[in-house]
């Protein structure tokens, strides 16, 4: 039985697997919360409630699980996607996110951008008034001079470190580095997601801005559904 947040995620996940119909294809989400969402379409899956379903997974981590749990996995082409569920680190109050603490975010914007329908899921900690309050925005950037990268990421004013949780930096699914990038608050994240796609040696931000369709988010109190 599962306790406290953790209980909440789940919850969270339940809610926005309730929008998932046969035939669909969805995309999988990355990290601790959309794992419970890859839990329940193989629970539903197994249960004869949803047929013909096909996954997409934004990380090996999530293509792992989804078919540990029996959901036939296959790679990202140019069609839609019925609909994504994912996790997010930062939910401001317009929906826009900060996502890719988990490190997955390329492959999750790549999904993601490409659903009819992207549904976040998380408990009530990742809500904040502005974006990086909180959490840093991770920036994937290319591991060939990467520290002259990080020297045009620091003349734009962004303070934080590459990420290194041990004896070598953190190596993303796509072979690249993270630089955990401190926000300026208030942030224009609008803006400075511009500035940083024109940046020499940044693959992809953090950022994911008017993307987000829905936001299950759940608290002691139940769960509450935030739209755009
Ligand atoms: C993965 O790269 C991230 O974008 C996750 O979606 C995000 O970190 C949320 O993870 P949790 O649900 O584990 O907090």
């Amino acid at each position: 039985e599962l306790v406290g947040l953790e209980a909440l995620k789940r919850e969270a996940a339940v809610r926005a697997v309730a929008l998932v119909e046969s035939g669909m294809r969805v995309g999988l989400g990355t990290g601790s919360t959309a794992k419970y969402a890859i839990e329940e379409i193989g629970r539903r899956l197994a249960a004869g409630e949803l047929t013909r379903i096909v996954g997409v997974a934004t990380s090996e981590a999530s293509d792992v699980l989804a078919r540990q749990v029996g959901i036939p996995v296959e790679p990202l082409d140019p069609r839609p996607l019925d609909i994504a569920i994912d996790g997010a680190d930062e939910i401001d109050p317009d929906l826009n996110l900060i996502k890719g603490l988990g490190g997955a975010l390329l492959r999750e914007k790549l999904t993601e951008v490409q659903a009819r329908r992207f549904i976040v899921i998380a408990d009530h900690t990742k809500l904040v008034s502005g974006l990086g309050e909180k959490a840093p925005v991770p920036i994937e950037i290319a591991r060939f001079g990467f520290l002259s990268t990080i020297e045009r990421l620091r003349a734009l004013g962004l303070g934080g470190r590459l990420r290194q949780p041990g004896a070598q930096p953190y190596l993303t699914d796509n072979g690249n580095y993270i630089f955990d990038a401190a926000l300026p608050q208030p942030c224009d994240a609008l803006t400075l997601e511009r500035t940083l796609k024109g940046t020499l040696g940044v693959i992809e931000t953090g950022f994911f801005l008017g993307m987000a369709e829905r936001a299950f988010v759940a608290s002691m109190e139940g769960v509450q559904e935030h739209v755009r």
